[in-house]
């Protein structure tokens, strides 16, 4: 079969033939339609620090799909051939004691799809039974292929009450623009999106957002005084992993309000530890989904008519990956999708 792979400890990607990969009696195959390109796959093509450390090649890609079933091994009971899924990308381990305890989103021996073991960047993909989210929803095949994504968005977004709350949300990337639309969607009163690039804060402009805000013109402050904010902001959302961002929103939340981490920084960054204690902020860090609390919550979201259209901004054949990762990689854009059926 076509796969994208990591062949060579060095920058690029290569389109190549890998054997189809082979299931055990808890696995699904899955023929992939459709996969979403990741900040981390621009990572492992760019073969920057982290993908150096964390990639051993040769490693098929990708963990952003969706795609059908087209076997079952014999004691998977509850998926059938014919449907159509997406995959959760953390595989855990199962002994450990969050494991154990149903917790599996706190695995702390978990293995990522694309990264750890041979991912989703191909015609097929193999995962165990316990990974695999069947769309019982009807869902467009856009969406469908960033669930993982916008789980990332919804476990954030859903880490505290939103109701008549005013959010912060610093960074307009596919996951900050999918927060921006869940927290409209769940009742937040004020939804301010944050970033430096006026083509995402456009995007986030089409989402619907309170105020779209460029913080290399304007303050989180003056963003606040435009609304009428007197206190400052409940709640925030951190999707760009950049440290000014993360300081710039505690110093403008209110006193008692709650913070859901989701960027990952680059590295150690100082913070004002003293204005997070006297304001009483509380700061949760977000990894991953919860399996499956997050996924039954995406799924009824979109039932509910939650509009992400607005965060897909290009969609290429598998062949043409080569322009859409250098769209991807502009940062300029939304997610860009990877069609395997093309
Ligand atoms: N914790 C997890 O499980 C998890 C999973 C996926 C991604 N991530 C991280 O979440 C973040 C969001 O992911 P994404 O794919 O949307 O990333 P992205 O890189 O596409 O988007 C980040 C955005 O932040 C903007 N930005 C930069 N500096 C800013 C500032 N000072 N203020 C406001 N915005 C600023 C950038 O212009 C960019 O548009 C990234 O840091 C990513 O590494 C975490
Ligand atoms: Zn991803
Ligand atoms: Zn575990």
């Amino acid at each position: 079969m076509k796969a994208l792979v990591k062949e060579r400890a060095e920058p690029g990607l290569w389109l190549t033939d890998v054997p189809e990969p082979q299931i055990g009696p808890g696995d699904v195959l899955i023929k992939v339609l459709r996969t979403g390109i990741c900040g981390t796959d621009l990572h492992i093509r760019s073969w920057d620090g982290w993908a150096r450390q964390a990639i051993r090649t040769p490693l098929v890609i990708g963990h952003e799909f969706v795609g059908e079933v087209v076997e079952t091994g014999r004691d998977v009971t509850d998926i059938a051939v014919g449907d159509r899924v997406s995959g959760e990308g953390h595989l855990v381990c199962g002994t450990c004691r969050n494991c154990l305890a149903g917790r599996r989103h706190l695995c702390r021996a978990t293995v990522g799809l694309g990264v750890g073991r041979d991912g989703a960047f191909a015609e097929y993909v193999a995962l165990p039974a316990s990974n695999v989210w069947v769309h019982r929803v009807p869902v467009g095949l856009d969406i469908a292929a960033i669930f993982d994504p916008f789980g990332n968005a919804v476990h954030t977004a859903l880490s505290f009450p939103l109701v008549g709350e005013d959010v912060l949300i610093t960074g307009a990337g596919p996951i900050g623009l999918m927060a921006a639309a869940v927290a409209r969607h769940a009742g937040a009163r004020n939804v301010v999106v944050t970033d430096v690039s006026e083509e995402r804060l456009e995007l986030a402009r089409k989402i619907g957002v309170s105020l779209a805000l460029d913080v290399s013109r304007r303050s989180i402050a003056d963003g606040q005084r435009e609304l009428g904010l007197r206190e400052g902001f409940d709640v925030g959302l951190e999707m760009s992993g950049s440290p000014v961002a993360m300081r710039d929103m505690i110093a403008n939340m209110t006193h008692g309000g709650k913070i859901a981490m989701l960027g990952l920084p680059a590295q150690e960054f100082p913070v004002d530890w003293a204005r997070v204690v006297t304001s009483m902020i509380t700061i949760k860090g977000v990894y991953g989904r919860e399996m499956f609390e997050t996924w039954y919550a995406m799924s009824v979201l979109l039932e509910r008519d939650l509009d992400l259209a607005p965060v897909i901004t290009g969609r290429y054949p598998y062949r043409d990956h080569e322009a859409a990762f250098a769209d991807a990689a502009s940062g300029r854009g939304g997610k860009i999708i990877l069609d395997w059926a093309a």
